[in-house]
């Protein structure tokens, strides 16, 4: 049984693009989407978007292959697309500690972006370790180690269609 299915999903996903196209009806953001976990999540939403967007991936390491989140966090690959003066806004699979995205929005920032928002279709609020404010929330789950949608396990899973929790 899936935790939450690709039926949810895509109406969620049709929620948050309602939401962002009625906050930037009359912008240009940049999508900045963080590799691997947001691909599935960034194509279906960006499809849904009604005004011009740009695309971008970074890519970030922290978590190595286990399940758990080192804390050491870096910008392994940054963005070719300048931020200075730009509305942008992250897209994220899952936040789960935080200190990932925590670490990437603060990369951000130094880039002064004339605004800076986040998208994130899954929180997993418990295992918070640093606050971050979502302003574009998909669910929130419960702390499970989940894959499908983009999400992994030691690289596997990511195609499945619907999120389901990985068996202890
Ligand atoms: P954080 O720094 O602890 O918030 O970790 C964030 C990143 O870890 C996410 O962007 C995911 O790529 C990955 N991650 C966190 N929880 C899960 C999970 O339950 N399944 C798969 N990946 C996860
Ligand atoms: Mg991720």
């Amino acid at each position: 049984m899936p935790l939450i299915s690709r039926q949810e999903i895509e109406a969620t996903v049709k929620r948050l693009a309602a939401e962002l196209n009625r906050d930037y009806r009359d912008k240009n953001p940049l999508l900045i989407g963080v590799l691997k976990g947001s691909f599935v999540f960034m194509a279906d939403l960006a499809r849904l978007l009604e005004f011009p967007v740009e695309i971008e991936f970074a890519i970030l390491s922290s978590y190595g292959r286990g399940k758990e989140t080192s804390g050491n966090v870096r910008v392994v690959h940054g963005l070719r697309t300048p931020v200075k003066g730009r509305d942008i806004i992250v897209i994220e699979d899952i936040i789960d500690s935080g200190l990932t995205v925590a670490h990437f929005l603060e990369y951000l920032r130094k880039r002064r972006p004339a605004s800076l928002k986040l998208c994130a279709l899954a929180d997993k609020a418990s295992r918070r370790r640093t606050e971050i404010a979502i302003d574009y929330l998909g669910f929130p789950v419960p702390d499970k180690f989940l894959v499908g949608y983009g999400l992994d396990w030691d690289e596997k899973f990511r195609n499945l269609p619907d999120i389901c929790a990985l068996e202890e």
